[in-house]
């Protein structure tokens, strides 16, 4: 059994510099010993000491990750375009990866990722954090202890604040890749089955220049599960409230509900009626105990050597649900998930898991 992991972290971006923060912070069994970032300014460097790091353990190359025997888990929070390779880089060199969501935005590529993945034997955990929200989580658990009797009905409803710059949009993958990924995995977890059919709508109700970017500001998509359950997920880029994160499991025996929380439990009363705090901002404040949460279980696995959920195959599903709905979208038809998986001759999701 590993008694003390060594961890190297790659891409110092804003989600890295999270993961940095909780990985320094809430781990003592655990030991943050490199850094890699290809853009090294000075608030990196001023960053860096805020974690008790020294300039040492900063490189521009991860390979100098890759190479160090003494790192036995890496932590992959660059790019989107840089996770194939540097998952396959990783596991080649006996390092179990946590990389974060999504896997790979190209299906060939990640069907050839998680073959080397399988073939090293290491463990790959994507991170899709909100299994890890302590209110998703448990409805999950309530409906998996039959708590409301036979799921039917899952209505997700997952709305940002404010859209990304036009330059992110352009290379985002268009929303239902971008945003509705987190939903899509979401809707599995929660159904406890793999989803069939996507009939997805789209506008631009927001920004004329998202359209001219060739995206969709606004969306709706109905899911049929394989168990015969229903689905629904609508998505903003803007809600002027705040970030809207709520889900709801409907059964044969009743209803689970997770509501947005609060900045504060504060409630103001007046003549016009009681108003209650703002939500929070965005993802960084409203899913900050997932972050923590989800590399605690990571970290487990990886003692305990079992093989951690969600993995590559719940990444590459996610990707092939996005394609059906893109799809789905342009061609306003419902599409099969086996539509898009059978043009990549993927016929059992099991084989990647
Ligand atoms: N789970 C979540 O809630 C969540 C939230 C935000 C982003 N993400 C994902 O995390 C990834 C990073 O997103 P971000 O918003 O932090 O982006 P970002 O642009 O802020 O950070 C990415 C960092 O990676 C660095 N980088 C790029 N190529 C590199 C290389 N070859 N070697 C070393 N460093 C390299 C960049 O310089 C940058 O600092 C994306 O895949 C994104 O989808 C997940």
């Amino acid at each position: 059994m590993i008694q003390k992991i060594n961890v190297g972290l790659i891409g110092l971006g804003r989600i890295g510099k999270v993961h940095a923060q909780n990985l320094t912070r809430e781990f003592p069994d655990v030991l943050l010993k490199a850094i890699a970032e290809i853009k090294i300014d000075e608030t990196i460097k001023e960053f860096i000491g805020t974690l008790g790091m020294v300039r040492q353990d900063l490189t521009q190359d991860p390979q100098e990750i890759f190479d160090d025997p003494k790192i036995n888990a890496v932590i992959i929070t660059s790019s989107t375009d840089t996770h194939s390779r540097f998952i396959q880089e990783a596991v080649k060199n006996n390092k179990h990866v946590f990389c974060e969501k999504p896997l790979d935005v190209d299906i060939p590529r990640i069907v050839d990722t998680l073959k080397v993945v399988k073939q090293s034997g290491m463990k790959l955990m994507i991170g899709f954090n909100r299994r890890f929200d302590p209110n998703f989580r448990k409805l999950h658990e309530l409906v998996g202890k039959g708590q409301i009797g036979t799921p039917h009905l899952i209505k997700i409803t997952s709305r940002d604040p404010t859209p990304p710059p036009i330059e992110y949009i352009k290379v985002s993958g268009g929303l239902f890749m971008d945003m509705t990924i987190h939903d899509w995995d979401m809707a599995r977890f929660q159904a406890n089955s793999e989803i069939e059919e996507v009939y997805a709508k789209g506008g631009v109700l927001i920004d004329p220049e998202i359209g001219k970017a060739g995206d969709i500001d606004t969306a709706v998509a109905v899911l049929k599960f394989v168990n015969g359950a229903m689905g629904i997920i609508d998505n903003s880029r803007q809600a002027i409230y705040g970030y809207d994160q709520r889900l709801e499991v409907f059964g044969s025996n009743g209803c689970l509900m997770a509501e947005n929380e609060a900045n504060t439990t504060l409630r103001t009363f007046t003549k016009e009626g009681i108003r209650s705090d703002a939500i929070p901002y965005f993802f960084l404040e409203r899913y900050t105990r997932s972050y923590v949460n989800e590399l605690r279980y990571f970290f487990n696995c990886i003692k305990k050597n079992e093989d951690p959920k969600p993995n590559g195959m719940d990444g590459l599903v996610a990707i092939l649900i996005a394609r059906a709905a893109q799809r789905s979208y342009e061609e306003n038809r419902p599409v099969k998930i086996s539509e898009i998986a059978s043009e990549y001759y993927i016929d059992n999701f099991s084989n990647f898991s």
